[in-house]
C-alpha cells in the first residue's frame, strides 16, 4: 500500500468536510439562479481560513476512511510478497555492525566456500516471468540461465522470446524497442525480427533482407500464468512438456497471490529439498510463530507448538523420468496432541529442474502452489510460489496460506544461503539418506556435456 495514499485521503476529506459544512448555505440559496450559486461557492472557499477548518472532523473523517482503504486492500487484494537477495536469510551479528543489509550479502557471499559444484544452468522449461505482467505489444528485459532475453507479446496475444541483442549492431531489443504485428522492432535503426523464428523480416533502408539477418529465438510456452523458456545447452528441441493443471487452465482455481525471493546457492539444493525428508522435523517443526531466524527458532515460548511432518519422494518411471512426486503430510500439534481439521495433504510433482506442482488440500480448501525456480546468476536462483486456488476462498485466507508457506520457506533460504554445495556428502546408512543420493541421480539426468560450468573470473559475486 503506498503511502501518498494516506496524504489523498486526508486532502479528499478536508474537501468533503469543508464542502458539507458549506452545504446548508448552498441549499438556502438553491432557489437562486446557477451562476450564482456558483458564485457563492467561490466565495465561501475563497474565503476559508485555516482556523475555520474543522479539524477534528478532518482527522476522524481520514481514519475512518484510511481504515475502509485499508481493510478493502487486504481483505480483496492478492498478497504480493516480493523480497531482495539481502532481506532474508542472513545472519547479522555483531561483526557486521554498521553494514547494510547488502553489504552483510555481499560479504557473507565473497567467504563463503562454494565447493565442487555441477554445472550452474541445467536443461529444462524456466519461468521468465507470470504470464498475467506482460500485456499484448509489451517487451521486458529478462536476464536469467546467462543469457539476454528480450520476452514480448505480440499484437495476436502470443508470447515470445528472443536474443534482447540485435545482430545488426548489438542495440537491446528489450529497451526502447517496439512490438509490430509478430515482430519486435529494434530501436536503434528499427529493424524488425519474427517472435517466431528470429528471422528479420524488415530493413528500413534495404530492401533484400538477408538470411542471416536474424536473432535467436527460444521455445517459449505458457502454462500455469506463467511464461517458460526451453533451455538446452546441446540445443536440442523441448523433450517433454510441463503438463496443464485442469482447474487453473479452465479457470476454476483463480490466481491469489504469490511471493518471490532471491537465493544464494546451487539450483541443485533447492529441489533436493523435496527429497530430504530429515530436515523437516529440524527446520521445519518449530512452530512459524517462533519466526525465521534458526538461531532463534527454538524458543521456549513457543515450544508448545510444533509442525509434524511425513513425506515420501519418488522418481517416476519412463516416459515421465523428468518427473518425481512428493507426498506431504503435516499436522499441528499442541502439547504433544495433534489438532484435528489442521492437517494439509501435499502432492507435489517435481517437473525437470526449475518447476513444481504443489497440489495441496487442508479443511475445505484446494488449490495450488506453482514454485518456479531460475537461475538468475550461476549461483543465485529466483524463487517463487504462486497460488491459485477456487476463486470462493476468501483473499485473507489465501494471504494465510502464502505467507504460512513463505515464512518456512525463508527458513530453507537461511540454510541455502550460508552453506557450501557437498559434491560428496558423507551420507549414512539409512533410507533418508538413500533418498538424497537417489535424488541426485535423478537430478544429474538435467546436465549434459556442455552445461555452463562456474567461472568466476567472468561472474563476480556482488549482488
Ligand atoms: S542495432 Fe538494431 S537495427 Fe541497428
Ligand atoms: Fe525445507
Amino acid at each position: 500500500m503506498k503511502g501518498n495514499v494516506l496524504v489523498i485521503i486526508v486532502i479528499l476529506t478536508a474537501v468533503a468536510v469543508i464542502a458539507f459544512n458549506r452545504l446548508q448555505a448552498v441549499m438556502d440559496r438553491f432557489a437562486k439562479s446557477k451562476g450564482e450559486i456558483l458564485q457563492s461557492f467561490y466565495h465561501d472557499f475563497s474565503h476559508i481560513k485555516l482556523e475555520n477548518i474543522p479539524w477534528v472532523s478532518v482527522l476522524c473523517g481520514s481514519c475512518v476512511l484510511y481504515i475502509c482503504y485499508y481493510l478493502y486492500y487486504k481483505l480483496f487484494t492478492p498478497l504480493d510478497l516480493v523480497k531482495d537477495l539481502s532481506d532474508v536469510g542472513y545472519a547479522t551479528n555483531s561483526g557486521s555492525e554498521g553494514r547494510s543489509k547488502r553489504e552483510v550479502a555481499n560479504h557473507v557471499r565473497r567467504l563463503r566456500k562454494i565447493g565442487d559444484i555441477p554445472p550452474v544452468y541445467p536443461n529444462g522449461w524456466f519461468a521468465l516471468m507470470e504470464a498475467h505482467r506482460l500485456k499484448k505489444g509489451e517487451i521486458e528485459h529478462v536476464v536469467a540461465l546467462g543469457e539476454n532475453f528480450a520476452v514480448f507479446r505480440d499484437e495476436n496475444g502470443s508470447a515470445h522470446a528472443v536474443d534482447a541483442y540485435c545482430s545488426h549492431m548489438g542495440a537491446n531489443l528489450a529497451v526502447g524497442g517496439r512490438v509490430i504485428g509478430d515482430c519486435i522492432e529494434c530501436p536503434f535503426h528499427g529493424w524488425r525480427f519474427r517472435g517466431d523464428d528470429g528471422k528479420c523480416t524488415h530493413i528500413p533502408y534495404c530492401e533484400k533482407v538477408p538470411d542471416r539477418a536474424k536473432v535467436k529465438s527460444w521455445p517459449v510456452l505458457e502454462r500455469s500464468g506463467h511464461i517458460f523458456v526451453w533451455y538446452h545447452a546441446e540445443g536440442v528441441e523441448p523433450t517433454w512438456l510441463p503438463p496443464e493443471i485442469d482447474e487453473v487452465e479452465s479457470g476454476h482455481w483463480v490466481y491469489k497471490g504469490r511471493n518471490q525471493y532471491f537465493v544464494n546457492t546451487h539450483i541443485q539444493d533447492i529441489p533436493e529439498n523435496g527429497a530430504d525428508q530429515m530436515h523437516l522435523a529440524q527446520v521445519h517443526g518449530p512452530c512459524i510463530l517462533s519466526g525465521v531466524d534458526l538461531r532463534y527458532m527454538y524458543s521456549k515460548l513457543w515450544e508448545f507448538a510444533k509442525h509434524n511432518w511425513q513425506a515420501e519422494w519418488q522418481p517416476l518411471p519412463e516416459p515421465n523420468t523428468h518427473i518425481a512426486c512428493l507426498e506431504l503430510g503435516h499436522k499441528l500439534s499442541i502439547l504433544d496432541r495433534k489438532l484435528p481439521g489442521l492437517e494439509m495433504r501435499v502432492n507435489a510433482r517435481q517437473i525437470g529442474p526449475g518447476l513444481v506442482y504443489l497440489e495441496f488440500q487442508a479443511a475445505c480448501f484446494y488449490g495450488v502452489y506453482i514454485q518456479t525456480l531460475t537461475p538468475i546468476e550461476p549461483l543465485v536462483q529466483k524463487l517463487t510460489h504462486t497460488l491459485f486456488a477456487s476463486r470462493w476462498m476468501p483473499m485473507p485466507v489465501a494471504s494465510a496460506f502464502l505467507l504460512g508457506e513463505a515464512y518456512q520457506v525463508e527458513r530453507d533460504i537461511m540454510i541455502w544461503n550460508n552453506k557450501k554445495f557437498e559434491n560428496k556428502p558423507l551420507l549414512v546408512k539409512s533410507r533418508a539418506d538413500e533418498r538424497i543420493a537417489r535424488y541426485r541421480r535423478w537430478f544429474s539426468q538435467f546436465y549434459s556435456e556442455n552445461s555452463p560450468r562456474l567461472s568466476l573470473h567472468k561472474e563476480g559475486l556482488d549482488w
